[in-house]
């Protein structure tokens, strides 16, 4: 996947100039921070050189788990169709421009950010798009939010690392009570992205939501440690971006993970695919979160026709269309 030309190029013109040394100085303590899950009372994003940093390498690889996740909303609930969109810890507006690339209703979007570099910088990045109202609020996310408007979409994306774990449930909480339809969060797809996302999806259930996606039921989540549940996109890595991060790969697999739920039923889903899937010769082998609560591994074979034909073009992170029934 790929930024969207328009906010590719509008990137490009806010990195031009910048010194590639500064560049690449500024990508690497970004990159220890957010590895380390640094929680230090400092903003990641706190000047300007840091969200160029985040923009050269960074923007790609969240934009395509935000609008990967948001496709998913949308597959699975073909009649929501956003007007508002109130986004949380916006950074330069990733969300925006995904949720925009979605669903072309998006008339509003109200974005609340700490870093007033990173609100300036998402300011002049969404002048070149075609939402008619995007606003910028200084605003802390872990504070009462009560001077909100509710929005038919609400969104936290890559925030929640950032935030005490305490203060995670609270903040869910806060964030469905001001959502008129659907809530998506998304997270790094590490171990501990996916324990905050547990507990996101532990505060949605209680709260009364219905979840859309990934997860095809309500019931405890079946996977257990070690493993985790996550899924990746790759995404395509500009010159800058290669230079910014000393890679030679023209692409990277960012992992994700995100819960999104709703308060309205979607279509639901009979499964999803929670590994890329294996193909030996006639065979592929889906490990599959199933609708009854379970994680089984399911072997389609050839000789399935149809239901071979179908789970042959699934991939990692779909859900599947109809209950993959046994060899
Ligand atoms: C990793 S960036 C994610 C940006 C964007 N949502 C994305 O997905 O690319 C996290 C953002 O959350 C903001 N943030 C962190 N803690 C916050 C808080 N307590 N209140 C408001 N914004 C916060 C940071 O300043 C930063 O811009």
């Amino acid at each position: 996947m790929e930024l969207p030309a328009v906010l590719r190029q509008a990137v490009d013109r806010l990195l031009e100039g910048t010194p590639l040394a500064e560049l690449e100085r500024a990508a690497g303590i970004l990159s220890s921070r957010y590895r380390a899950e640094i929680r230090d009372g400092r903003l990641h994003l706190d000047d300007r050189l840091a969200v160029k940093a985040y923009l050269a390498t960074r923007l790609p690889a969240t934009y395509a788990a935000v609008r990967t996740s948001l496709e998913s909303v949308a597959e699975l609930r073909p009649d929501f169709a956003p007007r508002t969109l109130l986004d949380l810890g916006s950074g330069p507006g990733t969300v925006l421009w995904a949720a925009s690339d979605c669903w072309a209703t998006l008339r509003e979007a109200v974005h609340v950010e700490a870093s007033p570099v990173a609100r300036d910088i998402g300011a002049t990045l969404a002048r070149d798009m075609a939402v008619a109202d995007a606003r910028w609020l200084a605003g802390d996310v872990t504070g009462n939010l009560t001077n909100l408007a509710k929005a038919d979409l609400v969104t936290l994306s890559y925030v929640l690392d950032e935030i005490d774990p305490k203060a995670i449930s609270l903040l869910v909480g806060r964030l469905w009570a001001l959502t008129e339809d659907t809530l998506v969060i998304v997270e790094p797809g590490t171990p501990a992205g996916w324990s905050r996302i547990l507990t996101a999806r532990q505060r949605l259930i209680d709260d009364g939501a219905r979840l859309v996606a990934p997860c095809p039921h309500a019931s405890p989540c079946p996977i257990a440690a070690p493993d985790w549940c996550h899924f990746a996109r790759r995404v395509a890595r500009s010159r800058l971006h290669r230079l910014a991060k000393g890679a030679d790969v023209p692409w990277e697999d960012e992992k994700y993970v995100f819960i999104a739920a709703s308060r309205h039923a979607g279509e639901g889903s009979a499964a999803r695919v929670i590994a890329p899937p294996r193909a030996a010769k006639g065979m592929i082998t889906l490990k599959l979160c199933c609708g009854d609560g379970h994680v089984a591994d399911r072997i389609v074979t050839k000789r399935q026709g149809d239901v071979f034909r179908t789970a042959r073009r699934l991939e990692w992170g779909d859900a599947t269309p109809m209950d993959l029934g046994e060899a």
